[in-house]
């Protein structure tokens, strides 16, 4: 699989985005370090506060059938009925990346045969994750 084929499943996901209230539609593709794609779509709701991102969708998919480890996650965006661009993750969907994946978990930004490739490290510096909660037990 690779990074664009990986952009290529996002932009595919992206179609099925329920977004009537921003009109703003993302798509994920998250890869499984064995090999097995999770897409994601953002679902949006009235009450405005429940709505999931894209990336959350793919994560909690893949989390609930027991996958934990994995390699990359592609992520598009943009106005609803307008082509997919650029989109960055939010820090919510960071953060749930922090859980599962390692400083160089990569996440493929863009849109298809546009890519930019960036580092969870890079994303989210000086995260807060286990370690700061093992330390915590220790004081
Ligand atoms: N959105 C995502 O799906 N992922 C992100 O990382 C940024 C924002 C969605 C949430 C909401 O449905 C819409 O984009 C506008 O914020």
């Amino acid at each position: 699989m690779t990074n664009e084929e990986l952009m290529c499943l996002a932009a595919e996901a992206r179609k099925l985005a329920y977004a009537p209230y921003s009109h703003f539609c993302v798509g994920a593709a998250l890869l499984t370090s064995s090999g097995r794609v999770y897409t994601g779509c953002n679902i949006e709701n009235a009450a405005y506060s429940p709505t999931n991102c894209a990336e959350r969708t793919a994560f909690f998919k893949a989390v609930s059938e027991g996958e934990r480890e994995f390699a990359a996650i592609a992520v598009t965006g943009g106005k609803m009925g307008e082509k997919p661009s650029f989109c960055a993750p939010c820090g919510v969907c960071r953060q749930v990346m922090a859980e599962f994946c390692g400083a160089d978990f990569t996440v493929v930004l863009g849109a298809p045969g546009h890519l930019t490739c960036m580092r969870l490290e890079a994303l989210l510096p000086a995260s807060f994750g286990k370690a700061n909660l093992a330390l915590a037990e220790e004081n």
